[in-house]
């Protein structure tokens, strides 16, 4: 009796850990609100300076010529509705739709892309307890999620090194310059 306990007690245990650690129960809520207190001069033009990159563009970009013609050698009439181009050229893609519903593809590679789904850690008073808000979902430093999309199952890879991207699409809060 105790081993058959012990035996239920252990996979309880392991259910819990990797249904914690697997589970996407975060839900994504769209660039806009991001954009609400990150944006403008004083908060570091963050929201701005993304919609200058091409993370921005990046669901566009599957609708260019370039894209058709890659798309058309692996059999892919349009790429804007192909998930072999869409993993990646989206953001949430693959999560429950239940949890992406706030989305909107023509926003490409958002913010959430990197930070983790917001839905958890954009109320202000999260957002400003650092330790709270990583552990409502936000991925604060997000050096290690690049890899996820620049490497080479990329139809156009190009190696990819941190702090030279990095540099193309650098942002940052005025307070941690100026402190
Ligand atoms: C209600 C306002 C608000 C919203 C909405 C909001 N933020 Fe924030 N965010 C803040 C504040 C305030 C801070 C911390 C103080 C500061 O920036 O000086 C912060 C900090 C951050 C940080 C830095 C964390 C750290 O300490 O390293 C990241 C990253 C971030 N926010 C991403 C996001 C993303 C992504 C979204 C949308 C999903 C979002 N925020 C939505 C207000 C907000
Ligand atoms: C594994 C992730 C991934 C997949 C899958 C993917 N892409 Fe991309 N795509 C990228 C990244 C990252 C870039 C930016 C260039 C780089 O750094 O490799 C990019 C850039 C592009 C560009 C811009 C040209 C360039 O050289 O920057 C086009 C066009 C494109 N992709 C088309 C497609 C098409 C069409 C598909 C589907 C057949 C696709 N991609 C699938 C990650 C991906
Ligand atoms: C969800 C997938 C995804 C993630 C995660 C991602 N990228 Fe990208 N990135 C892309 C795609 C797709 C493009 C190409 C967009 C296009 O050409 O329209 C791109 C383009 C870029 C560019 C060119 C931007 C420009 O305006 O010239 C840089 C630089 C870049 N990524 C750096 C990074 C860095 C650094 C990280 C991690 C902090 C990162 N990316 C994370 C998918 C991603
Ligand atoms: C392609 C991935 C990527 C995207 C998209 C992205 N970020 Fe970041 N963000 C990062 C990385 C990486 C860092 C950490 C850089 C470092 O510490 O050097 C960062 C840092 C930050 C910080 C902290 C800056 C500081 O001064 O400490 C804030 C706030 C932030 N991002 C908000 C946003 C918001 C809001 C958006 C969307 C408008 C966004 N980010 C889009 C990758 C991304």
């Amino acid at each position: 009796m105790r081993r058959i306990l012990v035996f239920a007690l252990a996979i309880f245990v392991v259910g819990m850990f990797t249904a914690d650690v697997f589970a996407q129960d975060h839900a994504f809520i769209g660039v806009k609100k991001c954009k609400m207190c990150h944006k403008g001069v004083k908060k570091g033009e963050i929201f701005e300076k993304w919609e200058s990159t091409l993370h921005a563009q990046a669901f566009a970009t599957l609708a260019t010529e370039e894209a058709k013609a890659i798309g058309a050698e692996k059999g892919i009439e349009n790429p804007q509705t192909a998930d072999e181009c869409l993993s990646c050229h989206i953001t949430g893609y693959g999560v429950d739709a239940a949890l992406t519903e706030a989305l909107i593809p023509e926003n490409g590679v958002t913010c959430e892309s990197c930070h983790g789904a917001g839905a958890d850690f954009k109320k202000i008073s999260v957002m400003k307890d650092r330790d709270a808000a990583i552990a409502a979902g936000l991925t604060a430093d997000p050096k290690a999620v690049c890899v996820n999309c620049h490497n080479e199952e990329s139809p156009t890879f190009k190696p990819f090194v941190f702090e030279e991207r990095w540099t193309k699409i650098a942002h940052s809060r005025p307070a941690a310059t100026e402190e």
